[in-house]
């Protein structure tokens, strides 16, 4: 008798001879058949759904919430906040028993039952992603097995669990270190949640999101991502595709709505650490540490592809670590707010773009190296001022430390619109120290707040 799989095989050596091979392609689809074509179709609908009209009214909904949190602190809506203040603030928060020090965090890490109620993460979300429920619908999957298979991968692993229909919250038995043969195909409604475990995906490829919707990644180590020779790769839960070589990045997200990365720890991927795509957006990136790279973040790949209009996307709440050189991001069209995060250093620049993006800049703490030649924070490539000069790139709260310097450019009241008003009276970016305390992955221990 024929198990599933071995029909899925010769489904597909059938219908190998009708499919188009489409060469080069960057969607890297060697068989580009109906299973894909009707993917791709569905993401182009959801891009039309999840774009946000308003975008000031999800940035200002994140100021607010970050504003609450800091007066819990004990910070003063009229104060400057001094190094002593500053001190004994992160000390409150030190000796407190919930580390939770952004408001993302405070929904869940305080609460000593979270492994009874890990769901409730999906409730915690802001953000242009905040519409991410991934998993939360679907029963708890637990990964036992570290090991890995292209074709017909055993139950209790990794891929197994994300290539099944339906709703999935992803969970791991223990700590283990997952080499990836090829990359890892999700598909929607996904939760990949390895608190309690200490989860390394590495030595191997990268996890891709390419068409499909509504995914949720927390709290993995992703570092050592290789470049795979692509070939046949189980995609689905009765599908199995033929890929083309993939780059070696982190996360590649391509033509995907409804994305949350928090807490992941990422380093040494051979191409980006996160690229988003191809008509990619509602995604938030919370949480992160990422170290030792070069291009760190590509948001929009091409300068002919005009639905990335609508690619919008929050980076909150990251610390970008040491031996970074460029690209956190590097944005082409769509609407990127940068907020909260902790630049300790670049080699380049931090955050670029071309073709006209809107980035909103909230709230930062940018330290710039000590080369003189690279103090600006910002890049525009291959545009001249003239044109330039009407890209809306605006700061608000920075901080800029060591000589770093921020040349806005477009409507000087554009960044009014994005929440100023919700933010408080002093600079934000001087309180990231105490948001970003606790990102990266975090070690979470059941029956303790994490
Ligand atoms: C407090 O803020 C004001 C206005 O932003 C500034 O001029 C002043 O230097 C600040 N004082 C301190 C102690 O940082
Ligand atoms: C989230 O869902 C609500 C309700 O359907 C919708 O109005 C909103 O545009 C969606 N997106 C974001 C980023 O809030």
């Amino acid at each position: 008798m024929a198990t599933p799989h071995s029909q899925t095989l010769s489904l597909y050596l059938l219908s190998l001879s009708f499919v188009v091979i489409i060469p080069g392609l960057q969607a890297h689809i060697g068989e580009y058949d109906d299973y894909w074509r009707e993917r791709e179709l569905q993401a182009k609908r959801n891009l039309e759904k999840e774009y946000h009209p308003n975008p000031e009214e999800v940035t200002k909904h994140f100021n607010d919430h970050v504003a609450r949190t800091l007066l819990g602190f004990g910070a003063d809506n009229n104060n400057n906040i001094t190094g002593r203040e500053l001190r004994s603030m992160r000390k409150k928060s030190a000796i407190s028993s919930c580390k939770a020090t952004n408001p993302i965090d405070q929904c869940w890490r305080c609460n000593p039952n979270w492994e009874k109620d890990r769901k409730r993460l999906a409730d915690c979300i802001l953000g242009f992603g905040r519409n991410t429920t991934g998993g939360k619908n679907g029963p708890i999957y637990v990964v036992t097995d570290p090991s890995d298979d292209l074709l017909n991968p055993a139950q209790g692993t990794l891929r197994h669990a994300v290539t099944k229909d339906g709703p999935l919250w992803i969970i791991f038995s223990r700590s283990m270190i997952i080499k990836l043969k090829e990359e890892l195909l999700m598909t929607s409604d996904k939760t990949i949640d390895a608190r309690g475990a200490n989860v390394h995906v590495a030595y191997g490829a990268g996890l891709t999101i390419q068409f499909m919707n509504n995914v949720i990644i927390h709290n993995l180590h992703i570092h050592h991502i290789l470049p795979g020779n692509g070939g046949l790769i189980k995609d689905g839960e009765n599908h199995i595709g033929l890929r083309t070589r993939s780059d070696g990045d982190g996360i590649s997200i391509f033509g995907s709505t409804n994305i949350w990365l928090d807490h992941l720890s990422i380093y040494k991927c051979s191409d980006g650490i996160i690229d988003i795509i191809q008509g990619s957006t509602a995604i938030t990136i919370s949480n992160c540490h990422i170290t030792d790279h070069n291009d760190v973040m590509l948001f929009g790949a091409s300068d002919s592809y005009t639905p990335d209009e609508k690619m919008q996307v929050t980076v909150a709440f990251t610390r970008f670590g040491k031996n970074l050189v460029q690209r956190m991001p590097r944005i082409r069209f769509g609407f990127v707010h940068v907020v909260n995060n902790d630049y300790t250093y670049w080699n380049m620049y931090a955050i670029g773009g071309s073709c006209h993006p809107t980035i909103i800049s909230q709230g930062n703490r940018f330290r710039a190296p000590r080369n003189i030649a690279a103090k600006e924070v910002l890049k525009r490539e291959f545009t001249n001022p003239e044109v330039w000069k009407h890209w809306d790139w605006s700061s608000e709260g920075d901080v800029l430390l060591n000589g770093a310097i921020f040349i806005e450019s477009g409507d000087p009241s554009a960044s009014k619109k994005y929440g100023v008003e919700k933010m408080l009276q002093f600079k934000t970016g001087q309180m990231v120290p105490i948001l970003v305390e606790f990102s990266g992955q975090l070690v979470c221990s059941p029956g303790k707040p994490c």
